[in-house]
């Protein structure tokens, strides 16, 4: 009775999720994300049958080492970056490194840098830099990094709005003080250390590692077009954000 009830509740599940998002994907896309195998009324055979050995798969890790004011890197921010993590943000593991083409010098305690786009980049890069380290969070401080390097105006003097713009308000005093004393400076010396360990050394920015390589051909597809790379390199169950750039054989990933 008990087992008649639950397959019957189950049935009825099945019925209003078809009905409210008919399964009108062909049979091999059906595991492809849990959305569409809920609609085709699949998701225990996907669960036992290719999530189980997919779903450990590790998000990608994209690294982008940059400089706050290279037109170059605000495009990949603003026009890739930002947006892949917007949509696939659950498959990708995203760490930004503002710091690019400067260098650093030690002068007494302090760390002094000098900026290929001159001293109001080293303040934009000292304040992505603390926002990073003070908010950690990248879900809270990527839309305010983004915002900046949206912005035609100077770093130093866009960066108020865009934290009262995206709910950084609260902190921001905490980021200016980091930006203007020596923890600053500590920070971004952190980002010159990565940055100077990079192996191969960047030849230019954005300089963009996928799971810790660089190659012309990461930098050329990711540039082009970041959400599909990332698709692509991405080992688990495809969300569904990421159909569209299947090429018909990677997608069968329900046949035996
Ligand atoms: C994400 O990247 C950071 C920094 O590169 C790394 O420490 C962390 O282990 C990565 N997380 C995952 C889940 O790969
Ligand atoms: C990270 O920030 C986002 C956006 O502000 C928020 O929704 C989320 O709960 C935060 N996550 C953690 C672990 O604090
Ligand atoms: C991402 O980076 C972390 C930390 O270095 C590493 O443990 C993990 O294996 C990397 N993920 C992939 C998919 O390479």
């Amino acid at each position: 009775m008990f087992s008649f009830l639950s397959s019957l509740a189950f049935a009825v599940t099945i019925g209003l999720s078809a009905a409210t998002e008919p399964c009108n994907h062909a049979p091999s896309v059906w595991c492809s994300s849990e959305e569409i195998a809920r609609s085709c009324g699949v998701v225990d055979q996907c669960r036992r049958n290719v999530w189980a050995v997919n779903d450990k798969a590790k998000p990608v890790n994209v690294t982008l080492y940059y400089e706050s004011l290279c037109p170059g890197c605000r495009a990949f921010i603003t026009q890739q970056l930002f947006p892949a993590f917007n949509k696939i943000r659950k498959i990708m593991n995203v760490t930004l490194i503002p710091y690019g083409n400067a260098h650093e010098k030690q002068s007494g305690d302090k760390w002094v840098f000098t900026c290929q786009h001159g001293v109001e980049e080293c303040i934009g890069n000292i304040i992505e830099s603390c926002t990073i380290h003070i908010v950690q969070n990248i879900s809270a401080y990527f839309p305010f990094i983004d915002c900046i390097e949206k912005s035609k105006e100077l770093p130093r003097n866009i960066a108020n709005k865009c934290a009262r713009q995206h709910n950084l308000e609260k902190v921001y005093p905490d980021i200016e003080k980091c930006a203007n004393g020596p923890v600053g400076d500590m920070v971004e010396h952190s980002m010159a250390i990565l940055t100077e360990g990079l192996k191969p050394p960047h030849k230019y920015t954005p300089w963009i590692v996928v799971n810790g390589m660089h190659t012309d051909t990461i930098q050329e597809e990711a540039q082009r077009n970041l959400i599909k790379f990332v698709c692509k390199t991405y080992k688990g169950t495809k969300p569904s954000e990421c159909m569209q750039f299947l090429q018909p054989d990677a997608r069968n990933i329900c046949q035996k």
